[in-house]
């Protein structure tokens, strides 16, 4: 999931390629290159690490030129070193810039090597580029070489080439991977999305799987993947907002978080008619649905497992939430599935893209639940939903999932009511309960001060437990999850009941167990798992609301500092205004720490391999 970007006839292609980066930077970010036509060749700049280090090398050592590629790099085959940025070469005929992964490049590899082709990288695009080289020997024109390469390789990809000979043309192609033509008056751009190229064109064409073709300055020739000439649609995107700022925040984590009353208010404003009852964008026909599925990954996935809960008991609509990775590869039985929906903030995870076609294969309805609309699942799927969380930059998503939530509950809820299960009061209770969530998680955040005093003991652990049940059990499974990406802490989330069934043995002396309660019906019960953890030597740290809180100082005592409380609301929307501690508590956590909280390493805030 790296990002990849291109322009021919740009004045000043260096710079453009760079703001391009920058916005794809949310892809990956272990290296990043841009190499520029020059001469009979061309001019490369690459660095390790974040893009400013490269923008750094450019300022030392500028680039000139009007035609170019660029990447950054989430890296799959091969170390993060220069060695293995891109773009890779061949010789000087040929740079490459791709996204995805080339899965028989071994024998690819060994077949170039035969021919004399040296390798001077460990990943499995420099096969591209000398690919590309063997077949320019030969085809008449750069479209011609294109379809040689494309017709040996095999996996996700999608690239941009540059061929020397062909000085005046960009060869591209996508499979599986996303790719988007950006069209201005004077030049030409390629790139992993749109909002890529947001600073130069409002002008695009987004290609479809097995499209290849080849731009010229003022020209697009496509053709589609049976070889055919293709004619894409051009899309006006929105104006770009411009680069997003922390205006202010020490990171964009913390800005998002703090963005989250006003994600739910807009969620929710276009979830909702004059009258402020929900109603959704698009005629859901949920009383006939047999079933729904929820097919997601990373938090994504976790909203689904609220999001499941809230359906079943709302709607009595059986879901099955899975992990898309997993979901197509282990032939479910999908006949009582009547609808299938990609929960993606990115629209673009690879392993829900895929899990999503799988279910359109099978003639089972699709729809996406997104934060961008021009992503390829909302553009694919019969229908989609947008949520409105605006643009999330730091990697780990908090605001994405909170509008997510916000979704799902006014699913459910309409489902209820179309099924007949929720009267109408109930339906009004619930949409006025949604109403005063915005303040709920604004309140929620005061809890601040409870945390900081939790964080410099949980930044010493080596590892955690977060416990949870009903639906503050995915609840506990985020703050694992944020626990992990943000602060390395090895993290698990168990559901409470589920302990003593064998997790219990890991509890020693010290070990920290973060429980979830709130004022439900389980509450005794997880107050009970919370003392069999202390009786064992857990240092306990309890998050949850008032009232929650006071019986759970009343049973367990002993908690001293150790209680985060946020403000008391109805079972039903505790796991969104509990999220706000959980997301704090990995936040704060990491930057005790000093890790990289909106880039942590190893990630990438769109995954577009599988
Ligand atoms: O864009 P998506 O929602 O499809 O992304 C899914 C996951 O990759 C994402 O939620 C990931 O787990 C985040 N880093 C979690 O904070």
């Amino acid at each position: 999931m790296c990002g990849i970007i291109g322009t021919i006839g740009y004045p000043d292609a260096a710079d453009a390629l760079l703001q391009g980066l920058r916005r794809l930077e949310y892809r990956g970010y272990d290296s990043a290159g841009i190499a520029l036509q020059k001469d009979a060749g061309f001019a490369v700049r690459r660095a390790v690490g974040k893009l400013n280090a490269l923008a750094g090398v450019m300022h030392e050592s500028p680039l000139h030129g009007t035609t170019g590629i660029g990447h950054t790099r989430w890296a799959t085959h091969g170390e993060v070193n220069l060695a293995n940025a891109h773009p890779m070469m061949s010789g000087d005929r040929v740079a490459v810039v791709h996204n995805g992964i080339i899965e028989n490049h071994r024998i690819l590899r060994d077949t170039l090597t035969a021919k004399g082709y040296q390798f001077q990288s460990q990943t499995d695009t420099e096969v591209l580029a000398h690919l590309f080289a063997d077949a320019l020997d030969h085809a008449p024109s750069l479209m011609a070489a294109t379809e040689v390469v494309i017709a040996q390789i095999e996996g996700a990809y999608a690239f941009a080439v540059m061929a020397a000979d062909y000085p005046d043309q960009l060869a591209i192609a996508r499979q599986a991977s996303p790719l988007a033509i950006g069209l201005s008056d004077d030049a030409m751009f390629v790139g992993s999305d749109a909002i890529a190229m947001g600073d130069v064109t409002q002008r695009v064409m987004f290609l479809k799987d097995g499209d290849y073709g080849v731009l010229s300055r003022q020209d697009v020739a496509i053709k589609d993947a049976k070889g055919q000439i293709a004619n894409r649609d051009v899309t006006i995107v929105a104006a770009n907002p411009g680069l997003v700022t922390k205006e202010g925040y020490h990171h964009f984590m913390e800005k998002e978080i703090h963005e989250q009353p006003d994600t739910v208010m807009h969620t929710l404003g276009a979830f909702t008619d004059a009258d402020g009852a929900f109603a959704l964008p698009q005629e859901v026909n949920f009383a006939d649905m047999t079933g729904l599925a929820y097919l997601a990954a990373g938090t994504s996935y976790i909203a689904g497992l609220i999001g499941r809960y809230w359906m079943e008991e709302l709607a009595d609509l059986p879901v099955v939430t899975e992990i898309a990775s997993e979901f197509r590869y282990r032939h479910p039985s999908y006949r009582q599935i009547s609808l299938a929906m990609g929960i993606s903030q990115s629209g673009e995870s690879l392993d829900t893209l895929m899990a999503l076609r799988y279910m359109a294969d099978k003639g089972v309805d699709t729809a996406a639940l997104v934060n961008v609309e021009t992503s390829t699942m909302a553009r694919e799927a019969s229908g989609y939903l947008l949520t409105r969380a605006g643009p999330e930059i730091g990697v780990a998503s908090t605001k994405s999932y909170m509008a997510q939530l916000t979704v799902l509950l006014v699913l459910a809820t309409v489902a209820g009511h179309q099924r007949g299960i929720l009267s109408d009061k109930r339906r009004l209770e619930i949409e006025q309960m949604l109403a005063r969530v915005p303040r709920l998680i604004g309140e929620a955040m005061a809890a601040t001060s409870a945390i900081k005093q939790i964080v410099p003991r949980l930044a010493q652990a080596r590892s955690c437990l977060y416990l949870g049940r009903g639906t503050l059990y995915p609840v506990a499974m985020e703050g694992a999850l944020k626990l992990k990406e943000l602060s390395y802490i090895h993290a698990e989330a168990y559901a409470s009941g589920e302990m003593k069934h064998g997790p219990i043995a890991l509890i020693e002396d010290g070990l920290p167990v973060v429980a979830l309660l709130t004022d439900d019906e389980h509450l005794l019960k997880s107050i009970s798992n919370v003392l069999e953890a202390k009786a064992r030597g857990a240092d306990v740290i309890i998050i949850a609301t008032e009232s929650a809180a006071q019986k759970a100082r009343d049973e367990i005592g002993g908690l001293n500092g150790n209680i985060i409380t946020v403000p008391d609301c109805d079972a039903l929307i505790a796991p969104m205004v509990l999220s706000l501690p959980i997301q704090c508590l990995a936040y704060m956590t990491a930057v005790h720490k000093g890790t990289d909280v909106d880039q942590p390493r190893n990630l990438a805030k769109s995954v577009t391999v599988e």
